[in-house]
């Protein structure tokens, strides 16, 4: 049979078990947390003064705080791509509405409320520029992206157990930062969403745990092509109005990394997580080419980690057109 067949065979065994795991790892919608539940009640006697106050708090956190939290806003918006990104993935059927198009389409309903909350919040702090932040997401949204993963649900599984992480530890930080200057209800609303990311982060690496009990040498192979061509971040593609591909992408990580939201080492950190949680010493029955691909993976921490001490961010700020200069 043809790894493609295989894979395909195995997605449908695993669909048997997806309403399970969308209990297990997803919230119904009468219960979860919603935006307005963040954000000041426009339908209230209160709301000018609520407005105020988060005008008032917004000062205190510097520049490079609001682009980042901006990137942040922008790469959970640009969620258009991602949904039908995964809707394409062999063994997700959207008109045959299977298991699996039921998944991505409940965690999208989940994801789509980080955006929603942030844009929300950031229009009313005063500290951005909204409409270059929505050309910049109009940019993002029709560029597309390309993270490498084909249609192979393996590969695509452990991008997402990858990035669901890497969000966790972004929207966790900005968290933090924002207690740090007691800016209470913006920490409480990202470490909500750093909340979501963590259980979609969980129940993607529970897929890929599922299918190394099934099928460990070609799950294997998946993860040692996902990790040795690096992870592409989602809004690899971010532009400014009027400017270039990468340019944009490459100054906003360099601010994630210069506040410390989300740098070099947490990449290594995560893909250490990955290896642990998957047990990857321990998976039983390879072949020889996917022996050696464990090799590679258990030594890739190490390496990384050489090469990300090594790394310089440049000490000034970029200026981006979302923020006013500080
Ligand atoms: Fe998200
Ligand atoms: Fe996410």
């Amino acid at each position: 049979m043809s790894l493609k067949n295989v894979r395909l065979e195995v997605m449908q065994h695993l669909e048997q078990d997806v309403d399970s795991l969308i209990e297990k790892y997803l919230i119904p919608v009468d219960s979860i947390w919603q935006p307005s539940d963040f954000l000041p009640d426009s339908e209230s006697e209160n709301f000018y003064e609520d407005v105020r106050e988060i005008r008032e708090l917004s000062k205190e956190l510097p520049y490079d705080f609001w682009v980042v939290l901006v990137g942040d806003m922008i790469t959970e918006e640009a969620l258009p791509t991602y949904e039908s990104w995964l809707m394409d993935v062999e063994g997700v059927g959207q008109v045959e509405r299977n298991g699996w198009s039921k998944w991505v389409r409940h965690w999208t309903a989940e994801e789509n409320r980080h955006g929603d909350v942030l844009n929300k919040y950031l229009y009313l702090s005063g500290r951005v520029n909204m409409r270059e932040i929505e050309k910049t997401t109009q940019h993002l949204i029709s560029d597309g992206f390309d993270i490498g993963t084909d249609r192979d649900p393996y590969k695509n599984f452990v991008y997402t157990s990858f990035q669901e992480l890497a969000t966790y530890i972004s929207h966790n930080r900005v968290a933090k930062l924002a207690k740090e200057k007691s800016n209470k209800q913006l920490a409480k609303m990202c470490r909500i969403i750093s909340g979501d990311e963590m259980r979609h982060h969980h129940a993607y690496a529970e897929f890929v745990e599922r299918i190394f009990a099934v099928d460990p040498s070609q799950m294997m192979m998946a993860f040692h092509y996902m990790m040795k061509q690096k992870i592409a971040m989602p809004a690899h593609f971010l532009r400014e109005a009027g400017g270039e591909i990468s340019t944009a992408f490459e100054e906003f990580s360099n601010t994630a990394q210069r506040i410390g939201v989300y740098t070099s080492a947490d990449y290594v950190d995560i893909l250490r997580k990955l290896i642990k949680r998957w047990d990857i010493a321990n998976i039983k029955d390879l072949n020889d080419e996917a022996e050696k691909a464990r090799d590679y993976l258990m030594k890739l921490p190490d390496r990384m980690m050489r090469l990300a001490e090594r790394m310089k961010i440049p000490e000034n700020s970029y200026q981006f057109k979302w923020v006013e200069p500080a």
